[in-house]
């Protein structure tokens, strides 16, 4: 869709990048981004706060410092004033901690449950931090487990373990914004946020440019462990299949993976941050080391 794009927007529709960035001085850019999901778990407080930090990513994956947030709140009117006022105490405390303020938001009569923030964060222009800027012989780090779709899958289905449940609940809850402060020290070259897409989904859109390929190790990844269990009793979430159906043709796999296949293709809640860092500069960044970039042709190679 190509709309005129004033100089100002620095980050628009077209490319994928995470959220819109305008800049509105030459020390000042805005970065603002808008989304809100189904509930993963059933306590309206933990589902709060994993759909406050999924929306928070966005501005983190950027570079972004959250400024402030507005709660967009979708529940059936039958439902009790606590799951509402649980929903909306789990985002409030997400907002805080990540040092932003919730300014506002609306609400609506809806069917099916949803809740998230539209976020505004700040960021200095020249130091907005893209998807698709990927060096040669930059090393590509994931701050998060996989996994996290098909054990909320196994949630849904009364199969998943209480360990399983707290790791994935843990992890979703948890705020990018220490792995994003950290990228920002170390100077990134690139970077996105592992959601929807699943882990290949967002790195084919690192290396959507098509200089570039992302070789991944596949054993070097974090996952949540008791997903390869859940995935082989076939609890997968449908979209594990619409991403591997939609992305397969651009992935290379050199061996047959076994269960990581669904593992990579796992579409995320509020999963990690996949950052790629210069070579001279990767030690410094402490999160697993997932892979590298090589010249290529903007695929993603699992070996
Ligand atoms: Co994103
Ligand atoms: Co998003």
């Amino acid at each position: 869709m190509a709309l005129p794009l004033g100089e100002e927007v620095l980050a628009g529709l077209g490319g994928f990048e995470d959220a819109a960035v305008v800049k509105v001085a030459d020390d000042l850019a805005l970065v603002a981004t808008v989304d809100f999901i189904t509930p993963v778990v059933d306590d309206p407080e933990l589902f709060g706060e994993i759909a406050a930090a999924n929306a928070l990513s966005d501005v983190y994956a950027m570079g972004g410092d959250p400024w402030f947030a507005l709660n967009i709140l979708c529940l059936p009117c039958a439902f009790p004033a606590e799951v509402a006022r649980g929903v909306v105490v789990g985002g409030l405390r997400k907002v805080k901690e990540a040092g932003a303020f919730l300014v506002g938001g609306h609400s609506v009569d809806d069917e099916e449950p949803k809740y998230g923030l539209c976020v505004v964060g700040r960021v200095h222009p020249e130091r907005v931090v893209r998807n698709s800027t990927l060096e040669e012989g930059a090393l590509l780090y994931l701050t998060k487990p996989l996994g996290v779709g098909i054990v909320t899958t196994a949630i849904k289905a009364g199969l998943a373990s209480e360990e399983a449940v707290e790791k994935a609940v843990e992890s979703m809850r948890k705020l990018n914004k220490e792995a994003s402060l950290k990228m920002l020290e170390v100077g990134a070259v690139a970077a996105t946020d592992v959601t929807g897409f699943g882990f290949i989904g967002h790195a084919l859109e690192m290396c959507s440019s098509g200089e570039f390929d992302i070789v991944v190790e596949v054993e070097k990844i974090p996952v949540i462990e008791e997903a390869f269990e859940y995935a082989s009793m076939g609890l997968i979430p449908a979209g594990a299949y619409r991403n591997r159906e939609y992305f397969s043709q651009k992935v290379v796999f050199e061996r047959n993976v076994g269960d990581w296949e669904m593992v990579l293709f796992d579409p995320q809640t509020s999963g990690g941050l996949l950052v790629a860092v210069p070579e001279d500069r990767a030690g410094l960044y402490r999160y697993p080391c997932v892979g590298y970039v090589v010249k290529g042709s903007g695929r993603v190679v699992v070996r």
